[in-house]
C-alpha cells in the first residue's frame, strides 16, 4: 500500500486524475472503474481538461461504476447515472455503450445484479479502480456488516450513509433507502485500487481500514490485503503526514 498526503485537494484532486490519465494514455482501452459523491470530482474536471486539451482520448476505454442509488430514474439529477454523464462522460469522447451503471429502476433486482456481474465480467479485469471512503467505512455502497457480498448485490443504506447523502437532496426523505452495489470480490479484483480521502471528517476511519484490524465493520480494511492500492488523502486527513 502506497501512501500520499497532500497539502491540499485540488493538488490531490491533480494526481488523482493523472493516475488515471496515464493509464489511459498507455492503455487507451483501459477498463476504469468509477466512483460518484463529492471525492471524484475534481478529478474528472482534470479528466475532461485533459481531453479538451487533446492529451488524451477516452474512444476506446470502458468503464463500470460502483453503484447505483435504487429507485431513481436516470434522468433524476441525483442518480449516479446522472451524475457520471453531468461530470465526466458528456464532456469526453468515450462511446456511450462503453459506460456502465447498475440500472436502479430495475423490477428485477436480483436479475439486474446478475447482468451487472455479466457486464463486469465482459469488461475483463479492471485495471483502475477509483473509490471514495463512506464514513462508516464503506466502499461502493458495500455497508458495514457481519458479512460483506462478493457479487452486485441490493443494500440497505444504513442511518449514516443516508445522512452524509443528505446535503445532495432537499430533505432526508428524498434520500433512497436502497442502491445497488459492486461486491468486493469484484473491488478486489481489479489490478490498481485508487482510494482518494478527502477531509478531516473521515481522518479516524480511514485510520480504522488502513491500520486497524482487517473486519467486515470495516469493509475499506479488506483493502489491507489487496497486492496494490495507491492511498491519497489531504492534510485534514492525515495532518502527521503533512506535518512531518
Ligand atoms: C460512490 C461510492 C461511495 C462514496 C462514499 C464517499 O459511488 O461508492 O462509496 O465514495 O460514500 O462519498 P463522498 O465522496 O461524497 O464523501
Amino acid at each position: 500500500m502506497i501512501l500520499h498526503c497532500f497539502k491540499n485537494a485540488a493538488e490531490l484532486d491533480k494526481v488523482a486524475a493523472d493516475f488515471m490519465l496515464a493509464l489511459v494514455r498507455a492503455k487507451p482501452n483501459a477498463v476504469l472503474g468509477l466512483a460518484t459523491g463529492s471525492t471524484p470530482v475534481g478529478a474528472y474536471q482534470h479528466m475532461v481538461q485533459a481531453y479538451q486539451q487533446g492529451t488524451v482520448s477516452f474512444s476506446q476505454v470502458k468503464t463500470v461504476n460502483l453503484d447505483e442509488y435504487v429507485g431513481l430514474a436516470v434522468d433524476h439529477p441525483e442518480s449516479y447515472r446522472q451524475f457520471m454523464q453531468t461530470q465526466l462522460f458528456n464532456h469526453i469522447d468515450i462511446k456511450p455503450e462503453n459506460t456502465h451503471v447498475p440500472n436502479g429502476m430495475a423490477t428485477d433486482i436480483a436479475a439486474e445484479c446478475r447482468r451487472y456481474d455479466d457486464v463486469l465480467s465482459q469488461q475483463g479485469t479492471v485495471d483502475m479502480q477509483f473509490l471514495g471512503l463512506g464514513l462508516n467505512g464503506h466502499i461502493g455502497f458495500n455497508e458495514p456488516n457481519d458479512s460483506l457480498s462478493r457479487f452486485t448485490h441490493q443494500v440497505t443504506l444504513q442511518p449514516e450513509t443516508r445522512l452524509a447523502n443528505q446535503r445532495f437532496f432537499n430533505s432526508l426523505d428524498e434520500v433512497p433507502t436502497h442502491a445497488l452495489s459492486m461486491g468486493m470480490g469484484s473491488i478486489l479484483h481489479a489490478k490498481t485500487i485508487l482510494l482518494v480521502v478527502k477531509g478531516a471528517s473521515k481522518a479516524a476511519i480511514l485510520d480504522r481500514a488502513l491500520n486497524g484490524p482487517i473486519t467486515t465493520q470495516v469493509p475499506a480494511s479488506l483493502l489491507q490485503m489487496h497486492p496494490r492500492v495507491i492511498v491519497l488523502t489531504d492534510c485534514d486527513v492525515s495532518y502527521k503526514c503533512c506535518n512531518g
